[in-house]
């Protein structure tokens, strides 16, 4: 299966963006660390970044011809985008929601997700870890 890895905004910064969150590793380190685990788990991987809304649309949409999966940390996207919402739920594979902080544990207007009501699964709280997760979870989701 096919996998599309999204980040939303200011996760480009990852790794120097308040390291006490959301930890060192870079998101080229986190990219390299999922595209060695997908060889292993005989997933194939594609990875996209983008500040702004639209442009991540855009990428669930083409999603829609070339994908069978879709791991997104829609970052602060996830508490303001219906958009966002509309264009996954126009998406028929399966949808994993990754959250490297566990935004539970932080300021309430974090604790609201327009995405996780399509989502199949939320990971918050495991660091960069979550991308893996989501991964391992995605060879179930896509089988058959
Ligand atoms: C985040 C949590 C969001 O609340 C925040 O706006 C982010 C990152 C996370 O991965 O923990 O940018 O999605």
């Amino acid at each position: 299966a096919h996998i599309q890895i999204i980040n939303g905004p200011n996760l480009n910064l990852l790794g120097k963006r308040q390291p006490e969150i959301y930890g060192a590793e870079t998101l080229a380190d986190v990219e390299a660390n999922c595209a060695a685990l997908a060889q292993e788990l005989g997933l194939e991987v594609s990875f996209f970044q983008s500040n702004h809304e639209g442009a991540i649309i855009e990428c669930i949409h083409a999603a829609r011809e070339n994908a069978q999966g879709i791991v997104i940390n829609p970052a602060a996207y996830t508490h303001t985008s219906v958009a966002i919402l509309d264009a996954l739920n126009a998406f028929d594979g399966a949808v994993i929601e990754v959250h490297i902080s566990n935004v539970h544990k932080r300021e309430s207007f974090r604790h609201h997700s327009y995405v996780s009501g399509r989502a199949d699964a939320v990971i918050a709280g495991l660091g960069t870890e979550g991308y893996q997760a989501a991964l391992r979870r995605m060879v179930t989701l896509t089988a058959g």
